[in-house]
């Protein structure tokens, strides 16, 4: 199973809801980057915009949460009804806890990685996760360049997937992913596929994540 996520980040205020709404028939979840200007040096929405959007949409959100406290805020973007919530795992300091805490509000839990962290924190953790989020750029902003330098952690993250049969943990890559390099994070081993620019500065948003799709599957 292969899914594309576009990201909103780079999307115009102005033009929002119905760019989202173009693209609910065809992508799989919205993936929607929330930045503090203190774990990233960026910030883009905050929680009441995150909620409005969240409550508007069609598509299950995919909440990337690139902020400084998710211990103490995760959760409520569970319980805002994300499909899922992604917490940093460099920025939280009882991530247990945090997992429980998205859980109890019925959402699946995501934990990313920064390019600088290994794999190793994670791996025991993955018993207790829906999603691995490795970051094939540095977070912070839409439109960088794609770092093949994250493959060997993706294909690490695989294997101890394959190997635990943890059949039901997606693996998520984000940043950089295009037509090209989609097909490299996808032979890694990724199967979730966040797309900003790829999606949104393309002609047509809807062909450009049916053809990112088709070309993942190809592998
Ligand atoms: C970066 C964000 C990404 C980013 C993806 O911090 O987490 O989701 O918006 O955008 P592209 O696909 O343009 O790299
Ligand atoms: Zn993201």
């Amino acid at each position: 199973m292969i899914r594309v996520c576009p990201s909103i980040l780079n999307v115009e205020r102005a033009i929002l809801s119905e760019t989202i709404a173009s693209i609910e028939s065809s992508a799989d979840l919205l993936h929607l980057d929330v930045m503090d200007n203190v774990f990233v040096p960026n910030q883009t929405f905050t929680f009441a915009q995150s909620e409005k959007i969240i409550k508007e949409t069609s598509l299950p959100v995919d909440a990337h949460l690139m902020i400084s406290d998710p211990d103490d805020q995760a959760f409520k973007y569970a319980q805002a009804g994300a499909a899922s919530v992604t917490f940093h795992l460099e920025a939280s300091a009882n991530p247990l806890k945090t997992i429980e805490a998205i859980k109890e509000h019925g959402a699946r839990v995501g934990i990313a990685l920064k390019p600088d962290t290994g794999f190793e924190k994670l791996a025991p953790l993955l018993e207790f996760i829906d999603m691995a989020l490795i970051m094939t750029v540095e977070p912070g902003f839409g439109g960088q360049s794609f770092m093949q330098t994250m493959m060997g952690k993706v294909e690490e993250a695989r294997k101890e997937i394959d190997a635990l049969n943890f059949k039901e943990i997606w693996l998520q890559v984000d940043g950089g992913i295009s037509l090209e390099t989609i097909l490299i994070a996808r032979a890694a081993g990724a199967d979730t596929f966040v797309a900003g620019n790829a999606v949104f500065k393309a002609v047509n948003p809807i062909t450009a994540i049916d053809l990112l799709r088709r070309t993942a599957a190809t592998y």
